[in-house]
């Protein structure tokens, strides 16, 4: 079983990382911001409560996303670890976590920070599109389609996120500041931490993230 946390700023690449990272451990990628997304394309109750918040780049309250991740991860896929994506992002989410671990008697193995310096989150971010289909996400210079505006995948056409607007991007930095990165120090202090620089290419951050990643789980087994 791996069970790993990936954290960082926003437009850090923890989603295109994920993805790749899910492929290589064999493990779910649970990514609050997907499954929020999807309850706002549904319409549902708790789509139409996070919908102006997520918008407006503020963090959704605590315990809605407590809700969602206790529920996520007593599902089946989860036996064999998970790969937690933009969650936990406050102590008290940080906190609830251990909780539903230990009910489970499920122990982190490692938490993944993708360190960016903030000057270059707004390109990253200004760049994202992302396909309105299949969800696959693209930068219109470091990660281009094969044809402008169209999906490799699926062939629908690629929208820009509502919250990577000029002014949202201002508050999810800020929130980051505030809330997730005195997580850095809580992870640190339970030596679970790992840290990573996400510049450079998507395969360059993934090379540095699975070296790391790599080492800690083997100690940990050994
Ligand atoms: P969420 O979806 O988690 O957004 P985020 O943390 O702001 O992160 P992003 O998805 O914007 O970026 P990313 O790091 O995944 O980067 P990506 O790989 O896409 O959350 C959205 C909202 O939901 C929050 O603001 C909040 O409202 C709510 N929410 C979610 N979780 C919550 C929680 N736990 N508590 C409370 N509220 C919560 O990459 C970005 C771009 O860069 C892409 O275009 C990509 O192609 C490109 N790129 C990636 N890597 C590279 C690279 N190495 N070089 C060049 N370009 C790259």
């Amino acid at each position: 079983m791996k069970s790993l946390i990936l954290i960082g700023p926003p437009g850090a690449g923890k989603g295109t990382q994920a993805k790749k990272l899910l492929e290589k451990y064999g493990i779910p990628q649970i990514s609050t911001g997907d499954m929020l997304r999807a309850a706002v394309s549904a319409g549902t109750a708790l789509g139409k409560q996070a919908q102006p918040i997520m918008a407006s780049g503020a963090l959704v309250p605590d315990d809605i996303i407590i809700g969602l991740i206790d529920e996520r991860l007593r599902e089946p896929d989860c036996a064999k670890g998970f790969l937690l994506d933009g969650f936990p992002r406050t102590v008290p989410q940080a906190e609830a976590l251990e909780t539903l671990l230990a009910e489970q008697q499920v122990t982190l193995d490692a938490v993944l920070s993708l360190d960016m310096h903030i000057d270059r989150i707004v390109a990253r971010l200004a760049g994202r599109r992302t396909c309105g289909d299949c969800k696959t996400v693209y930068h219109v210079e470091a990660m281009r389609p094969r044809v402008d505006d169209v999906c490799d995948r699926c062939g629908s056409g690629l929208e820009t996120r509502g919250d990577d607007t000029p002014e949202a991007i201002r508050v999810r930095m800020q929130a980051y500041q505030d809330r997730t990165a005195p997580l850095l120090a809580y992870y640190g202090q339970k030596r679970l931490l790992v840290r990573v620089s996400a510049e450079g290419t998507p395969a360059e951050v993934y090379e540095r993230a699975t070296a790391v990643l790599d080492r800690r789980i083997r100690s940990r087994s050994a």
